[in-house]
């Protein structure tokens, strides 16, 4: 191969190895999160810990690490659906279960009252998640990028899997007449949620209503009607 071609595998090597990734790979076992390092100690300036410094959180000493720190309880209680959307988000993520940390995965429990309990358009910026409804009815989509805005959409029953790729905004929408409840994996052990409507209407300061009034073609004044109500958090 000439240089040429050896930068352009190189390149396309690089690409791959990038598009593959998740959250980064751990060069460890694990990393055991931990938010200040607890046998830090500072002599004359210098500052000594067994600790390490790894993607946003410091890893506990492994010697000290053990069987709590890769496990959480209570993912059998039903989250409290009485609420506007009529959902309740459980996370099991890196901030619950320190184990995570560095490892890519995470998981969330969620609750979806009867009637029309509804987990908002959001998204997950750093993570795909795959939901398998254990009970209920759930009528699921996603919408593709720019320009399609292709909706891909489906009624799941118990049992059944649906993915949600990374980044795009997605939806379950509770049409049973019974509660639903559905478990998600996340390819992120610390995903991040933006829900549309709390991103758009909701954001603190608020979006300039010029800004918004013609970004969705309404009156100015339905801008400040959404922007005066409250935008229910889920996680
Ligand atoms: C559920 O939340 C509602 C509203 O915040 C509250 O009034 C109610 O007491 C809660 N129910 C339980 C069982 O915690």
């Amino acid at each position: 191969m000439d240089t040429t071609h050896q930068l352009i595998v190189l390149i396309l090597f690089a690409v791959t190895s990038f598009v593959l990734a998740a959250d980064p790979s751990p060069l460890q076992d694990f990393c055991v999160a931990i938010d200040e390092p607890h046998d830090a100690c500072i002599t004359s300036n210098l500052y000594y810990s067994d600790s390490m410094f790894v993607n946003g959180k410091f890893c506990k000493n492994p010697v000290l690490v053990v069987a709590e720190d890769f496990t959480l309880g209570g993912l059998n209680i039903p989250g409290n659906t009485s609420n506007q959307l009529g959902v309740f988000v459980t996370p099991a993520t890196v901030a619950q279960l320190p184990g995570l940390n560095t490892l890519g995965i995470s998981l969330v429990r969620i609750d979806y009252a009867p009637y029309g309990g509804l987990n908002p358009p959001h998204t997950h910026p750093r993570a795909t998640e795959a939901l398998v409804v254990l009970e209920g009815t759930l009528y699921v989509g996603f919408v593709t990028s720019n320009p399609e805005n292709r909706l891909i959409s489906k009624v799941l029953y118990e049992g059944d899997v649906f993915v949600f790729p990374q980044g795009l905004i997605h939806f379950q929408f509770n049409i049973g007449k019974t509660k639903a409840v559905a478990f998600a994996g996340l390819g992120s052990q610390n995903p991040g949620v933006i829900t549309i409507a709390n991103a758009v209407f909701g954001s603190n300061p608020p979006i300039s209503d010029d800004v918004l009034a013609k970004a969705f073609q309404i009156d100015k004044k339905l801008v400040d009607y959404l922007q005066a109500q409250f935008w229910t958090k889920t996680n």
